[in-house]
């Protein structure tokens, strides 16, 4: 099938890639001309794992494209899939004005029947706005449809979690929108979830907000296994066995970031609020969210008593590990805590060092974990990438002022790092 992706990001490049892969003729297009012309050139303007082979693949074989211009866009796909960015405005409430503008474009450039499908992140009832735009400003004897179709991939394995979805969620008005989605995701093996188009919208919020609750939970848990001198891992491990529970998203460490769970909780929140609902759960996800990190910043002048002046390695900088992507990353907010008390921090990221750099000039970029540890007084591990795990602590230690690390991510192990020689904290352990 002919489709169209508007807005090629995270979401709308994998998006893109995945569906080509599966055999559909994709259209990507984007308004940011920089971000299509080094896609042109075979250049990705994201770092995740295995997306520059699949794209590379499928245009090689004429199934995916790149272009600027939305009019292109309409003009090719028969679903026409929305995947711009939705984010906060200062009030927590979703900024939808990329969703209403690509509307409005849609609809302007309208010759026939497009089913116009939301992959972007939206609060209830989006679809009826959009399904408004469009029904304004088309040229009235056009038909069209709008569906939701929200996205549930996670940055560092997004084509695993697309190409193999745990789920596929289609908000619908009709069968004939059913029938379109259910020929794009033929090629797919997942179950289809097909509900009315606020309940798939509201699919998607729900889902962030109890992943983003359970974070809370286990850092919450973490803080009482600090107090008490019982194991958070131990503790959370045995509470993730209860199948009715699951295990994921239950990690102790410095909170949730990322361009996804603070916003969409965010935004939960707001719209529940608006539609006359007190949410106040979600304001308390989000306090232990932020405390996390706080506590994380006092666990660090606890060690050092002192921070003004003092050298600092921060051990990652993306959001997660597997992603070059800093949006709301909880490892930025530390460092920037740090710096604000006069620290002076050396970072190391495998992925994220162009992307820091470009958003802050504060800190001394490294590269390498061990050229950011010289002469530090400690060291923290702020992403769980699996690289610091396997670090030559030996020569780490010798190129530290003092062998302290403080890891926010429970990545290391405590017995082995104390046997190491050095002073090692993390969250929730003893
Ligand atoms: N990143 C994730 O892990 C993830 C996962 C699930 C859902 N989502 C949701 O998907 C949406 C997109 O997220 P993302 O991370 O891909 O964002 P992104 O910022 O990486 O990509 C959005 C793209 O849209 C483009 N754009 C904006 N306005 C446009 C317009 N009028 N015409 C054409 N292009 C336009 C931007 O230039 C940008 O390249 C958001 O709503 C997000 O919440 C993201």
């Amino acid at each position: 099938m002919k489709i169209s992706i508007i807005g090629t990001g995270y979401v709308g490049l994998t998006t893109g890639a995945c569906l080509a892969e599966r055999g559909h003729a994709v259209l990507c297009v984007d308004q940011d001309r920089e971000k299509i012309a080094l896609l042109r050139r075979g250049k990705m303007p994201i770092f995740e794992p295995g997306l520059e082979s699949l794209v590379k693949g499928n245009v090689r074989a004429g199934r995916l494209s790149f272009g600027t211009s939305n009019k292109d866009a309409v003009a090719h796909g028969k679903v026409i899939f929305m995947c711009v960015a939705t984010p906060p405005r200062p009030d927590g409430s979703a900024d939808l004005s990329a969703i209403e503008a690509v509307a409005r474009d849609i609809a302007g450039h309208l010759k026939e029947f497009r089913l116009v499908a939301e992959k972007s992140t939206v609060p209830v009832a989006t679809g009826s706005r959009v399904k408004d735009v469009i029904s304004k400003y088309r040229p009235q004897h056009v038909d069209f449809e709008v569906a939701s179709n929200p996205e549930f991939l996670r940055e560092g394995c997004a084509i695993e979690d697309t190409m193999n979805p745990d789920r596929i969620v289609i908000g619908v008005e009709s069968k004939r929108a059913e029938t379109i989605l259910r020929e794009v995701y033929k090629p797919f093996k997942a179950p289809v979830l097909v509900t009315d188009i606020m309940s798939a919208e509201l699919i998607k919020h729900a889902s962030n907000a109890f992943l983003a609750m359970k974070i809370s939970f286990a850092n919450a848990v973490g803080q009482i296994c600090e107090l008490a001198g019982a194991n958070v891992v131990e503790v959370t491990r045995g509470v993730g066995m209860d199948r009715r529970i699951g295990p994921g998203f239950l990690n102790a460490g410095i909170g949730y970031g990322g361009s996804c769970f603070p916003k969409d909780v965010a935004a939960f929140e707001a719209i529940s609020r608006e539609l006359g609902y007190d949410f106040s759960l979600l304001r308390e996800v989000q306090r232990v969210n932020e405390k996390a990190r706080d506590l994380f910043v006092k666990k660090v002048e606890r060690e050092l008593w002192i921070v003004k002046d003092k050298t600092i390695a921060a051990l990652g900088l993306s959001f997660k590990a597997n992603t070059d992507d800093i949006r709301e990353s909880v490892a930025i907010k530390i460092i920037r805590m740090l710096v604000e008390k006069g620290a002076k921090v050396r970072a190391y990221d495998p992925q994220a060092l162009a992307k820091a750099r470009a958003s802050m000039n504060t800190i001394a970029y490294c590269r390498s974990p061990y050229e950011a540890a010289r002469g530090a007084d400690a060291a923290l591990v702020l992403t769980d990438w699996e690289e610091f795990r396997a670090l030559d602590f030996g020569r780490l230690k010798k190129v530290m002022a003092h062998p302290t690390i403080l890891d926010g991510r429970n990545l290391l192990d405590p017995g082995k790092m104390r046997e190491l020689g050095f002073t090692y904290r993390s969250i929730g352990r003893p």
